[in-house]
């Protein structure tokens, strides 16, 4: 009979999670902000117009880091429009998405909506249409103390004390043909060197985000990371990625092998940073930040619509995907996929937060809902905080279409050691049979199961909305763990979160 076996020790440490991990995204784009986030006059909006039941649910996913502002938005974004006396701000028109950009909301606003979900900002540089001059008079407004020109303007806007943003994106996917001002790569090396030049003698203690490829399939991945971080290196922490999937082709069985393709993405980025760092003789590593991964591909023909036909709305329905459970099959493997990678995966940002590409929707003169995606990713944030342990496994593979034979099941440990609880967190993404799992536990000798939760479902394509959530996490009580082992099956197509503590 097929059977898991996964063996769990403690001396096999991958890597302290950065909790940065688990970090998300909003983009002046659709109803992200106007809408989403902010929406004056909402039953639940607070006298700044945020609505609270948003919050409520971000506080929930315990997002400890928001970027910002885009995204394909900040290529020609003007930062100064969005600053200072509300009624004085221009609206603009928003060329990434063809939108409206009132303006009403700006970073003031953003930054005391991140204080209300706990969470610091990652802040983007416009390196599209603008450039380095730009990027230094914003870090100057942002950061420095007073008694200089654009710092001295956000004291006149009323805010006396620096945001102290620490993290910065040079830039958004720049070598995007999509992207306004997109750039070929050496293009890109020298205006990010100058501009992470600058910005560091501005404040020396921040951190910088290099651009790399938008997605692994651009034909100058991976020479455009490699030439870029050539320039760069000397100013830069660390490098992006990019990764959306989807099930257009509606094969589930080689959607869910997807992940196994980021995981081949970090690895080679990986490759090109290291190689980078020998060849310039460094002693200085870059690391990576994942700023955007989700799964993206239901509202494509919508929004080609919006955006081609109906350009200039404010806030207009753009990029509401409505996620499916075997999104969020897909998204907790991505999960797992980055937290294996914990030793050089620093930051990741799931894209994005609200409405757009996004685990929380809201009605107009509705509730906020949870999608599909939002358990994964709330268990991994809740649960996923400590130590990364490699895991050995020994899993049942299965065929697929484009990805060969693939594993059954894909899963990783993260071990608090301050609480003294291990968490499991597993996916069987073989659709046809549920698994049988035996977990040897030797070094937990003490620890005692606290409870197993799984996401399943009878149909992968089920949809929460605003009328309910028919995908919910379950409690199971079929795990049980003697003798430092713990026996339980892991159900065809599900996502689940074991979890152990000492008694
Ligand atoms: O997250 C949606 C868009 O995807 C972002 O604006 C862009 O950076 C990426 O292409």
């Amino acid at each position: 009979m097929k059977q898991v076996k996964i063996t769990l020790d403690k001396a096999y440490k991958v890597a302290k999670v950065d909790d940065r991990l688990f970090g998300s995204f909003i983009e002046h784009l659709g109803r992200a902000v106007y809408g989403g986030i902010y929406q004056p006059g909402h039953p639940t909006a607070d006298k700044y117009g945020y609505r609270q039941d948003v919050v409520q649910l971000v506080r929930e996913l315990q997002v400890p880091l928001i970027r910002y502002p885009g995204g394909n938005f900040v290529s020609n974004f003007f930062w100064e429009d969005s600053v200072g006396p509300v009624d004085k701000r221009p609206a603009r028109l928003d060329l990434a998405w063809r939108s409206l950009e009132p303006n009403t909301f700006g970073l003031e606003e953003f930054y005391h909506w991140t204080k209300q979900v706990n969470a610091q900002i990652m802040m983007a540089v416009n390196l599209g249409t603008r450039g380095v001059a730009d990027a230094c008079n914003l870090l100057e407004y942002c950061n420095h103390p007073g008694g200089s020109k654009y710092s001295d303007l956000r004291r006149s806007h009323g805010v006396e004390n620096p945001y102290n943003i620490k993290l910065w994106c040079l830039g958004n996917e720049m070598d995007g043909s999509w992207q306004l001002g997109s750039k070929t790569m050496d293009e890109y090396g020298r205006i990010s060197q100058e501009a992470g030049k600058a910005m560091k003698l501005i404040d020396p203690s921040i951190e910088l985000v290099s651009c790399g490829s938008s997605y692994r399939e651009m034909p100058t991945f991976p020479q455009w990371e490699a030439t870029t971080l050539e320039h760069n290196y000397d100013y830069v922490d660390y490098l992006s990625l990019h990764t959306y999937y989807g099930n257009a082709a509606m094969d589930s069985n080689d959607y869910l092998a997807k992940s196994d393709d980021m995981d081949d993405f970090i690895r080679t980025v990986v490759s090109v940073c290291d190689y980078v760092k020998a060849k310039k003789r460094s002693k200085k590593q870059i690391n990576l930040s994942f700023d955007e991964w989700n799964v993206w591909f239901h509202a494509s023909k919508e929004d080609a619509d919006t955006t081609e036909n109906h350009p200039w709305q404010k806030a207009p329905h753009l990029l509401e995907d409505h996620y499916t459970f075997e999104d969020a099959l897909m998204v907790g493997l991505m999960m797992i996929t980055l937290l294996k990678h914990a030793d050089r995966v620093k930051i990741a940002c799931l894209a994005q937060l609200v409405n757009v590409i996004a685990p929380i929707m809201t009605e107009e003169n509705g509730i906020a809902w949870r999608q599909t995606i939002f358990y994964p990713f709330y268990h991994a944030s809740c649960y996923g905080r400590g130590t990364v342990l490699q895991l050995a496994i020994d899993s049942p593979k299965h065929e697929t279409s484009g990805h060969g034979s693939i594993t059954d099941v894909e899963a990783v440990a993260v071990w608090n050691e301050e609480a003294e609880e291990v968490t499991v967190f597993a996916v069987n993404r073989n659709l046809e049979e549920d698994l049988p799992l035996t977990m040897d536990l030797r070094s937990f000798e003490g620890y005692e199961l606290i409870g197993k939760t799984e996401l399943v479902s009878d149909d992968l394509q089920t949809v929460n909305s605003a009328a309910g959530e028919k995908v919910h996490p379950r409690q199971a009580d079929d795990a049980k763990a003697e003798g430092g082992q713990l026996e339980t099956v892991l159900r065809k197509a599900s996502w689940n979160v074991i979890r152990l503590g000492r008694k």
